[in-house]
C-alpha cells in the first residue's frame, strides 16, 4: 500500500475542505493518508512517504509564517544531515503534490503561483518529484468587497461543490502515476 502526508494551514476552513478532499481521493486509490495541520508534524518525515502534499492559503502571495516556518526549519535539518545536493538528483517513488487556496482580488491566480512555487523549491531541492500543483479560488471569509469587487467576480461560498469534485478527479488521476 502506498502511503501519504497531508500538511496544511487552514485558517478560514477553506485549504482544510480541500485537504479532505484530497485524502479521500488518495483513500479511493488505496493510499494510506495521514492528514494533518501544520501545527501538529511533529516527528514528520517526509522521506517516509511515497507522497507529500502540502496545502496552503496565500497569504500576501506566500505561504503563511506557520507553515514557512515549518518548511524551513525541516529543510535546515535535511541541509545538515546532507539531504540537499548539488543539481538536486531525483529520489525514486517521493513525490509531492501542493494544493493552494487563494482569493486573487487584485491580480487573480498570480497571487497563488509564487505560493505553491515556493513550496514546491523545498521538495525539488531534495529530489521529489512534483506530481502536480493545483490552485483553487476561494472566498476570503468575512470580506464581502474582496469577494464581490475583485478580480476574480464573485467568489462567495467558494470552493463550491463542483471545484472540490475537479479537485478529487485530479487526485486519482495524480495517485495513479505513483
Ligand atoms: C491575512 C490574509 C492575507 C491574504 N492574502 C491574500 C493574497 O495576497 N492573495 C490572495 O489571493 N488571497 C489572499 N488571502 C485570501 C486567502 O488566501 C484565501 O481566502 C484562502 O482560501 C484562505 O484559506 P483558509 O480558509 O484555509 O485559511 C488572504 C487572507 C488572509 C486572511
Amino acid at each position: 500500500m502506498k502511503n501519504a502526508v497531508i500538511i496544511y494551514f487552514s485558517n478560514t476552513g477553506n485549504t482544510e475542505k480541500v485537504a479532505e478532499v484530497v485524502k479521500n481521493g488518495l483513500e479511493e486509490e488505496n493510499f494510506d493518508v495521514n492528514l494533518r495541520p501544520v501545527n501538529e508534524v511533529d516527528g514528520i518525515e517526509f522521506f517516509d512517504y511515497d507522497l507529500v502534499c502540502v496545502g496552503s492559503p496565500s497569504y500576501n502571495w506566500m505561504p503563511p509564517d506557520d507553515l514557512s516556518d515549518f518548511l524551513k526549519k525541516k529543510f535546515k535539518e535535511y541541509e545538515d544531515d546532507g539531504f540537499v545536493k548539488l543539481k538536486a538528483p531525483q529520489v525514486e517513488g517521493r513525490n509531492t503534490f501542493i494544493f493552494c487556496t487563494y482569493s486573487g482580488p487584485h491580480t487573480g491566480k498570480n497571487e497563488a503561483i509564487p505560493v505553491v512555487k515556493y513550496i514546491g523549491q523545498f521538495f525539488e531541492h531534495l529530489g521529489f518529484n512534483i506530481v502536480d500543483e493545483m490552485y483553487v479560488l476561494s472566498e476570503m471569509v468575512g470580506s464581502k468587497k474582496y469577494n464581490t469587487q475583485g478580480k476574480m467576480g464573485d467568489i462567495r461560498g467558494l470552493p463550491a461543490q463542483k471545484d472540490l469534485e475537479v479537485v478529487k478527479t485530479r487526485v486519482k488521476k495524480l495517485a495513479k502515476r505513483i
